[in-house]
C-alpha cells in the first residue's frame, strides 16, 4: 500500500519524524509530500524544506519526498496513492482533520485517511511552536530532528 504524509514541514519537527517512522513500518512506501500553496507565506523556502526533509528521512528506505501545488485529492488520484496519513494530537485536531478528510475523500473518489495518534513525548509539539522558540533564541534542540538543527538556527540568524 501506498501512503501520502502531506505537510507544510516549516520545519519538521520529532513529532513529524516519528509519525513517518511509525508509518513507514505500516506501508510499502510512504511519501512526505510537502506542499507549496501559493496563498501562504512560508518562513522557509521550497529548498529549504525539501533540504531537510533530505536529510531527516534519507535513513528510510521506503519514504520518499515529493512537492506539489494544488488540491491533495489531486496528487492522490496522479500518483495512485491508496492512504492519506495524517497525526492527531490533541481533540482540536480532529475536528479539523476529520473535515479534511471528508473533503478529501469526495473530491478524490473516496481516498481513505488514516489517523496515528501521536505519542504523548510529542503531543506538545509544532511547527509554529519551533518558529516562535527560534525567532525568540530559544532552545529548539528539543522538538526538532538533529540534523537540522544548524538550518533552522542559520535561518534565523540571517533575518
Ligand atoms: O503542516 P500543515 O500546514 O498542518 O499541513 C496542512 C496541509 C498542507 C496538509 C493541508 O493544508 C492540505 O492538505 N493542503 C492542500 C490543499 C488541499 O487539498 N486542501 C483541502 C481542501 S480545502
Amino acid at each position: 500500500m501506498k501512503a501520502v504524509f502531506p505537510g507544510s514541514f516549516c520545519p519538521i519537527t520529532i513529532g513529524h519524524e516519528d509519525l513517518v517512522s511509525r508509518a513507514s513500518k505500516l506501508f510499502d512506501e510512504v511519501i512526505v509530500l510537502i506542499m507549496l500553496n501559493p496563498e501562504k507565506e512560508y518562513i522557509f523556502s521550497v529548498e529549504d524544506r525539501l533540504s531537510m526533509a533530505e536529510k531527516v528521512f534519507h535513513k528510510y528506505s521506503n519514504v520518499k519526498i515529493m512537492t506539489y501545488e494544488g488540491l491533495l485529492a489531486d496528487f492522490v488520484c496522479e500518483n495512485s496513492i491508496d492512504v492519506i496519513i495524517k497525526g492527531l494530537r490533541m481533540p482540536s485536531d480532529f475536528e479539523y482533520e476529520n473535515q479534511m478528510a471528508m473533503v478529501n475523500k469526495k473530491l478524490s473518489n473516496g481516498i481513505e485517511t488514516v489517523f496515528l495518534i501521536a505519542d504523548e513525548k510529542f503531543r506538545s509539539i509544532s511547527s509554529s511552536m519551533v518558529r516562535q522558540i527560534a525567532f525568540l533564541h530559544g532552545e529548539i534542540k528539543y522538538f526538532v530532528p538533529n540534523e537540522i538543527c544548524d538550518i533552522i538556527l542559520k535561518k534565523y540568524k540571517q533575518d
